[in-house]
């Protein structure tokens, strides 16, 4: 699909959660390059007002900031009027963290507001902007899951869980919304460049073969109409079907070391 038809089919403008750094940064400058407007959404307001400055700028599209912290369940309504006015066609539900480590030393604090960010959130958000999608007959929704999201993740339980939840979303959003013209894709990457490894504790050296955000967001909405699931990166999609493949316990058993692995240069004991 060509730019222009992209544009016709999913704007004119797209909401973007998590835009504030990686994936999300990625796929807002992507569609500000596509000529969408955007609806920006993070905590950190003064990343979005640095990156709205500079689409505004490099692209002439109109960028609207939203503080919000979607650990907040009144965080979506916040959302919700900050988009009047935006004609949202494109939903970008990417916010999202992870917790690495055996599963009993998680703060319950911080896995209650893993639950809220990486699975009310988008539940709350599609529900929020799929009635103006169905009003118009197109559209689409993108959820930022992970291939985490395919399998138990041993000492990544509760990150796990939660993708496999949004995966859960996006393929039942995809059976209900295809009928009436709005594609849905649950997004997994596989390890990719952001910030969000150093946030769990984990040094980016110690990852091999990670993709940069552009690359995954760029896949994301080349595929986005090839939903409901979409892996990214070739490797990725391999090394997915092979422990797909595998009897689960083997499966489970080679995750536990890799991720082993990359928690013990950290002192951990797992
Ligand atoms: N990097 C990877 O290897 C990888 C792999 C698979 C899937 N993913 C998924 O990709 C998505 C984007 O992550 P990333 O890798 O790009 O990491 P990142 O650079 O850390 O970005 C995470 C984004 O989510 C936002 N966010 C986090 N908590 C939030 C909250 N409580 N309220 C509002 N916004 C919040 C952050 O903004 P603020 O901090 O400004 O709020 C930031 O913009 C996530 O859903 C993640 O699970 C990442």
């Amino acid at each position: 699909m060509n730019t222009t038809d992209f544009l016709d089919r999913y704007g004119p403008a797209a909401l973007v959660t998590g835009a504030s750094s990686g994936i999300g940064a990625a796929f807002a400058r992507l569609l500000a390059e596509a000529g969408f407007d955007l609806l920006l959404v993070a905590r950190r307001a003064d990343r979005l007002h640095d990156l709205a400055g500079e689409l505004t700028a490099a692209h002439n599209v109109k960028v609207t900031v939203c503080a919000a912290d979607l650990a907040d369940p009144a965080a979506v309504d916040a959302i919700a009027k900050a988009a009047q006015g935006v004609d949202i066609g494109l939903l970008v539900s990417n916010a999202g963290f992870g917790l690495k480590g055996p599963h009993q030393n998680n703060e319950p604090e911080r896995m209650a507001a893993l639950l809220q960010v990486n699975c009310a959130a988008p539940m709350q958000l599609t529900h929020c902007f799929l009635p103006a999608l169905l009003e118009r007959g197109r559209g689409g929704v993108i959820l930022t899951s992970s291939v985490e999201g395919l399998m138990g993740i041993p000492f990544s339980a509760a990150y796990a869980a939660s993708k496999a939840f949004t995966n859960s979303l996006g393929e039942s959003l995809w059976g209900e919304l295809q009928p009436a013209g709005i594609d849905v894709l649950a997004l997994c990457p596989g390890s990719t460049d952001t910030e969000a490894h150093a946030l769990q504790g984990i040094d980016p050296a110690t990852l091999e073969g990670m993709m940069s955000p552009r690359e995954v967001a760029e896949l994301a909405l080349l595929n986005l109409a090839n939903g409901p699931l979409y892996i990214a990166g070739e490797q990725n999609k391999a090394m997915f079907d092979a422990l797909l493949g595998m009897p689960r316990r083997d499966a489970l058993r080679q995750m536990a070391d890799n991720i082993r692995a990359v928690l013990l240069p950290r002192g951990e004991k797992p």
